[in-house]
């Protein structure tokens, strides 16, 4: 540990005597808190604004603070105390005045910058909140800031940048310092892992809301995609990208999830196609108990081969049981077709659908700013030529960018391209799931997302252990399209049947 946690963990422990527990706060316990009047927004802005300060310097987990947060902080506790209790809930139920961080690729229209961690993108206006934010602000949440991210939602390079953007510098895992703490969605993870907000939201391609919320012990909702609206969010594909959450328990992402969720006119055919699959009356009533019960989980091959004596191997392997004695049905040595293709990202489609559909998506976002001092994917690869130091482009390059400025629409190539993902999916992992009438496939950490991502299908990513080095890893559900509420259920009992979520050690 060093010392500079240490000093920020002491300070922070005298800070919290006498006040509101912000350690593992949930939206429960913070709800409650401003029920009975130890708490108010303004408060728990503070509280968090103060965290941030005291360990953001190591962790960069946050790009930008709100300087608005605590007004609107003031608003909520103004509108809580004129509102009688009904109104109040019917309005904003549990998100009512609760401070959240957003993935920094998720637009804001206030004073916050959104540039998915690149120096190119400083300065640009966005005519409107981010429809998950629209919905958010609805809520009654207070947007705390902007979460730090792998620049561009590591979609710049094939190296990848590991944690790193040109604006928010290297984010680290607050368990162990040198380990990977994963990506994109990294800032987030990290945040809410550490304690510094309440609730946050991250975005996923394929494994960046899975595998930092796996490497940070927090919770990651990948819903199934078009079920959150992807409006004014920086794309990569509008075939796999969704907005989901990342919190420290199961019910915090499913009562983010319910705030967001629904049809949004800016990502009209998406939202409208997946309304169906909403459930009436919200998906908090999946937080059951009994939730592994009956349920059919496969366990796919290729992926649980941990080595004999290895963290890993036992403690999944006491997992599995847990799963089995809450009354879940596990199916091993399933074989998922063409696991090799699916998971090889250079040779199964994506390659050439990804750069069209990216080049195609971000320029029309760009084109959408009120403001850009770039406004084209060709005048971003200019401005990384012109800004090699701060931008990192001789280690992590912009391959990526490349082949997308390259590219000239969606023709035969990537319409075939796209075909053919449609059927690694279809004869793939669906084709398993509906043969063997799965409810989930389970995995360690995001280990299996591709196969979730080329077929827009949900995740959850709970807590699971930690590995020789004190390394936390996850154990993920995955399963068809529209299966969000049934994963919900066996996430929930998976966790509130292990508890294994601890804060980082730094923390008192
Ligand atoms: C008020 O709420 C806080 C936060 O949930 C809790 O810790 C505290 O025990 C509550 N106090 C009373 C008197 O109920
Ligand atoms: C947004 O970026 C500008 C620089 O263009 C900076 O002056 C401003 O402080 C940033 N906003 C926040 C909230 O940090
Ligand atoms: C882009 O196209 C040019 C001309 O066809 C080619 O030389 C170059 O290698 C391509 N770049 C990438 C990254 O595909």
């Amino acid at each position: 540990m060093s010392r500079l946690l240490l000093a920020a963990a002491v300070a922070t422990l005298v800070l919290a005597v006498g006040a509101f527990e912000i350690e593992e706060a949930t939206l429960a316990s913070i709800q409650l808190g401003f029920k009975n009047g130890s708490l108010t927004s303004v408060e728990l802005v503070r509280l968090y604004l103060d965290r941030i300060r005291r360990l953001n310097p190591l962790l960069r987990a946050v790009i930008e603070v709100n300087p608005d947060a605590l007004r609107h902080a003031a608003r909520a506790d103004a509108e809580r105390r004129s509102a009688s209790p009904v109104k109040y809930l019917a309005g904003g139920g549990l998100l009512h005045g609760v401070p959240i961080l957003l993935k920094d690729n998720i637009a804001t229209h206030d004073a916050l910058n959104t540039t998915a961690g690149s120096l190119a993108l400083l300065g640009s206006l966005t005519r409107r909140d981010a429809g998950v934010v629209r919905r958010l602000r609805l809520a009654g949440a207070v947007v705390l800031g902007k979460a730090n991210l792998d620049e561009w939602a590591n979609f710049r390079s094939l190296h990848g940048s590991d944690g790193w953007s040109a604006r928010g510098g290297q984010a680290r895992n607050p368990y162990v310092l040198s380990a990977d703490p994963c990506g994109s969605s990294g800032g987030s993870a990290i945040a809410t892992a550490a304690n510094m907000v309440a609730v946050t939201l991250g975005t996923e391609r394929d494994g960046s809301i899975l595998c930092p919320a796996s490497l940070n012990s927090v919770v990651g909702i990948k819903p199934t995609v078009g079920l959150t609206s992807r409006a004014g969010v920086i794309p990569t594909t509008p075939r796999q990208d969704t907005i989901g959450p990342i919190c420290r328990t199961v019910a915090d992402a499913v009562h983010v999830l319910d705030a967001i969720v629904g049809y949004d006119a800016r990502d009209a055919a998406a939202t409208r196609r997946t309304s169906k699959y909403i459930p009436r009356g919200g998906y908090m009533q999946f937080l059951n108990m009994d939730g592994l019960k009956g349920k059919r989980i496969g366990v796919p091959n290729g992926f649980f081969n941990f080595p004999d004596g290895t963290v890993q191997q036992t403690v999944y392997g006491q997992h599995l049981n847990t799963m089995r004695k809450q009354g879940a049905i596990l199916i091993e040595n399933l074989d998922i077709e063409n696991l090799d293709i699916i998971m090889d990202n250079l040779n199964n489609g994506q390659q050439i659908a990804l750069p069209a559909e990216f080049k195609l998506s971000l320029n029309s976002y760009l084109l959408d700013l009120s403001y850009s001092p770039v406004r084209s994917l060709a005048e971003i690869i200019a401005f990384n030529n012109a800004h090699p130091i701060e931008e990192r482009l001789k280690e992590i390059g912009q391959i990526i960018f490349l082949a997308a400025e390259n590219t000239t629409g969606i023709g035969a190539p990537e319409r075939a391209a796209i075909r053919q993902l449609k059927k690694l999916s279809a004869n793939g992992l669906e084709k398993l799931m509906k043969e063997h009438k799965l409810d989930a496939i389970v995995m360690p950490n995001a280990d299996a997302s591709s196969a979730l991502a080329i077929g827009g299908m949900p995740g959850i990513s709970v807590p699971a252990g930690y590995g020789k080095m004190g390394v936390p890893f996850g154990l993920c559900f995955g399963g068809l399209r529209g299966y969000d509420p049934r994963l919900i259920e066996m996430a929930y009992a998976f966790e509130q049947n292990t508890k294994v979520r601890k804060a980082p050690m730094f923390m008192p």
